[in-house]
């Protein structure tokens, strides 16, 4: 698909990186031993660690929902991943990814076969450099895949934003505080492997064209981000059969 991007030729990112590029990415399963089910994901300087328990009884048994299983999210800032120590803690913002993560992962479950039960997802970022809510949203359905919890399919997230009047993937920090003519953009998107969008937020300025210009990018950007899920989920079921790390 060929994305009309008109400013992008003059356009030059702080990193280099072309409009379309995502920052080098790694990823993993496997990495908390304790858990069921856990990944990790980094993408440049942002590294997220999922980590998830269940499906198990819910308790407090009052939450219990007896027609379909609950999926929990908590994702959460460690103190040092950033510069600036961050209070350790619920606050409002890790409230609200906590929740648009439930949202962005709950339609690839089968929620239905778990009535009365919980899957908890813990989610902690342990650097942050911008994109960590979609950093946890990959790094946690790679860990539920990896919990073996049946899904109808994988989902990925990328940060797609507006640089002035230029669409970019995948911001850095630096390019989140991006300050000149319209100023910065940012619109996470989660997608599932079909192209559904179970999660799109969007904090700047934008028009309608611009709009789905910048979903269309998401989309190519997601499909790169969800070839590097599936490799990693694949490497280790190779490790585990005795075969290649
Ligand atoms: O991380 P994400 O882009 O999903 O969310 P954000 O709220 O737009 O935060 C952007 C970035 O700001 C984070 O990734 C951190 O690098 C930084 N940040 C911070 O330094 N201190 C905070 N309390 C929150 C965010």
């Amino acid at each position: 698909m060929r994305i009309k991007n008109k400013m992008t030729t003059k356009f030059k990112r702080p990193d280099g990186r072309a409009i379309d590029e995502l920052r080098p990415i790694e990823a993993k399963v496997g990495v908390v031993p304790n858990a069921d089910g856990s990944a990790m994901y980094k993408s440049g300087d942002t590294i997220a660690i999922a980590a998830v328990y269940g499906p198990k009884k819910m308790h407090p048994q009052h939450q219990q929902n007896p027609l379909k299983g609950t999926l929990r999210c908590d994702y959460n800032m460690i103190s040092f991943s950033v510069s600036d120590r961050i209070r350790p803690g619920k606050n409002r913002r890790s409230m609200e990814i906590s929740e648009i993560t439930k949202w962005a992962l709950e339609p690839v479950l089968l929620l239905d076969k778990y009535q009365n039960q919980v899957i908890d997802v813990f989610i902690d970022i342990i650097q942050a450099d911008a994109g960590t809510r979609c950093a946890g949203i990959n790094a946690a359905a790679m860990a539920l895949a990896h919990a073996g919890i049946p899904m109808k399919d994988m989902v990925s997230s990328v940060s797609v934003g507006k640089l002035d009047k230029t669409l970019v993937v995948d911001l850095t920090k630096e390019e989140e505080d991006f300050h000149e003519g319209e100023g910065p953009t940012d619109i996470p998107i989660s997608m599932i492997h079909s192209g559904r969008i179970t999660h799109m937020q969007l904090d700047g300025k934008i028009g309608v064209k611009q709009l789905k210009e910048a979903i269309d990018l998401g989309k190519i950007a997601c499909e790169k981000v969800y070839e590097i899920q599936k490799k990693a989920l694949k490497d280790a079921i190779d490790m585990e059969n005795g075969g290649k790390e």
